[in-house]
């Protein structure tokens, strides 16, 4: 017998059970229903895609990319990987013994290439088939008697070096990520389908997983899911980030969410090949700012990693040492370009129209690259430290530069679930529970062909019904129906058999009535 072990979720991830998932089911309907009353339909994208297509979009310099993506090789190699990596990564050999083992190891992993790629189980590339000859080279270097000192050894280190390095570079599969967010995804899925030649804006709603390796905290996991909505179309006009708010306070009212605060700004708009762009002039500045002694000697070391890489992420420094500077630097909002400017103001007055509060936040940039002009970020106070319910913006260049057609917009926002969840339990006003309408309590063989059919009925006009699959004691069936919380238990006993009349319990007051089988179905029709 092997040992015996008990698992556990893990870290950052975590089982959502039942009475809870009732809520998240609740919720994930009432947002379809919000979205799809807006005309969104739903669109579903793998898990995971290229790590690259996740680095061009998000941006190499966001915390996402840079530190908490879930990225490994898509291969089925593991045993070779292993022995490449104990190659690659391992020590420089010294001694007879770990030559000998070294060569042993380079060998079979040159062998099982050369099987594996003739098989076509994994891809010949140019790469890889270069590599490979390194190390057939590096093997002649390694396979004479070690020499004691001198000239010899430094051969022989220079032909254990050259196999650790080319070990190293050996590629055996494509190097995927499961996603971190769903806009890259969904902006990839566009272009591959050539969704712009649907008639209309293209507007698009996911529910689902998202993967990022962040700390651990309450409402902030490894694992955690989202609903967002994107709008892909040629058109910008403000009114369509206008609506897309609109929708998200629609949804904040149905859970009786009142207290929240959203955020907006706008950021800018980036160079593109016929016109400069007012955000980096904007970026360049802030730049020059950051740089000045009194101000960098203050900045942590992130931020002032930031001042070279991206300044813009130093204005949504959280850091409580940073504040007071960043409430001085500049703000995006004083040098927008006309046209910038005029949208984020005819945001404003769609926004007014719409009856929907906002408060400007000139701060609010944004953790991931590819956003331009609209941001916006709902917040609540009731969830602690991890407060944005929800952040969104648009991206009008991201279809052109993941290779699609020329002209697309698109703004979108996620929201996060489990963070939408937290907030309807704090508000205590939504209480969603799954409940059982009928326990059929049978007693005697006799009774079981009559509860099995009756059950079957009772379902198909979509009733929840518990059916013991074994027969128990009358008082111990009403115990269980009372803890499962029932609200009625269908008594089917030899009397009930012997007279064709059933009993009904109501499990409210106790009440109970005889029935007969053709009037069961209209009796709970009613009790609904
Ligand atoms: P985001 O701001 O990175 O934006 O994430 C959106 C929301 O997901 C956050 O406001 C938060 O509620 C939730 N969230 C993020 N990380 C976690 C976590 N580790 N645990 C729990 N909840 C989390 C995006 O993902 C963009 N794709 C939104 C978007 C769509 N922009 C345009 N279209």
């Amino acid at each position: 017998m092997p040992e015996q072990r008990k698992f556990r979720a893990i870290k950052g991830t975590r089982d959502i059970l039942p009475p809870d998932s009732a809520l998240w089911d609740w919720f994930e309907k009432t947002a379809r229903s919000v979205m799809e009353s807006y005309n969104f339909g739903e669109i579903r994208t793998p898990i995971f895609e290229e790590t690259e297509l996740f680095a061009r979009s998000i941006g190499v310099e966001t915390d996402v990319v840079n530190k908490e993506m879930y990225t490994f090789a898509d291969h089925g190699h593991w045993g070779l990987e292993l022995i490449r990596n104990q190659i690659g990564y391992g020590r420089m050999p010294h001694g007879e013994e770990a030559v000998r083992l070294f060569r042993m190891q380079a060998q079979t992993l040159v062998d099982r290439w050369r099987e594996l790629t003739s098989a076509g189980e994994m891809p010949e590339t140019p790469e890889n088939s270069q590599a490979i000859k390194r190390i057939d080279v590096g093997l002649i270097g390694v396979s004479s008697p070690i020499p004691p000192a001198g000239p010899g050894v430094s051969a022989l280190n220079a032909s254990a070096l050259s196999i650790m390095h080319s070990a190293r570079s050996l590629k055996f599969g494509d190097v995927v990520t499961l996603r971190p967010e769903a806009t890259a995804s969904v902006v990839r899925a566009y272009i591959e389908h050539g969704l712009q030649m649907r008639p209309g804006d293209q507007k698009l709603y996911y529910i689902g997983p998202m993967f990022r390796r962040e700390r651990p905290q309450k409402g902030r996991y490894r694992q955690f899911y989202q609903i967002g909505a994107e709008v892909l179309g040629t058109s910008d006009a403000p009114a369509i980030d206008a609506e897309l708010i609109e929708m998200l306070t629609v949804l904040l009212e149905r859970c009786q969410i009142e207290k929240y605060t959203l955020l907006i700004n706008s950021i800018g708009c980036p160079d593109t090949p016929e016109r400069k762009g007012c955000r980096p002039k904007y970026v360049e500045l802030l730049r020059a700012k950051l740089r000045e002694p009194e101000i960098f000697s203050k900045l942590g070391a992130d931020s002032q990693r930031r001042v070279e890489t991206n300044p813009l992420r130093v204005m949504d420094s959280k850091v409580p040492e940073e504040q007071a500077i960043i409430e001085k630097l500049p703000k995006i909002s004083e040098l927008l370009c006309a046209d910038c400017r005029e949208h984020y103001e005819k945001l404003k007055k769609e926004l007014t129209l719409r009856e929907v509060p906002f408060t400007e936040s000139p701060r609010l940039v944004r953790g991931l690259d590819y956003y331009m002009r609209t941001t916006f970020e709902i917040t609540s106070p009731i969830l602690g430290a991890q407060n944005a319910l929800c952040g969104g913006g648009r991206y009008d260049g991201l279809v052109e530069m993941l290779g699609g057609p020329k002209g697309i917009k698109g703004i979108g926002f996620a929201l996060g679930e489990d963070r939408f969840i937290d907030a309807i339990q704090e508000a205590k006003k939504i209480h969603a529970t799954r409940t059982v309408d009928v326990f059929i309590a049978w007693m005697g063989e006799q009774a079981y062909p009559t509860a099995v059919r009756l059950a079957h009925v009772l379902r198909g006009e979509k009733h929840t019904v518990e059916l013991p699959p074994e027969e128990m004691k009358f008082r111990k069936a009403l115990e269980r129906a009372d803890k499962m919380g029932a609200r009625y238990v269908l008594i089917i006993g030899d009397d009930e058999i012997a007279s064709d009349m059933l009993s009904i319990k109501r499990l409210a007051d106790g009440k109970q009535e005889k029935i007969s089988e053709e009037a069961l179905v209209d009796y709970f029709r009613g009790a609904r």
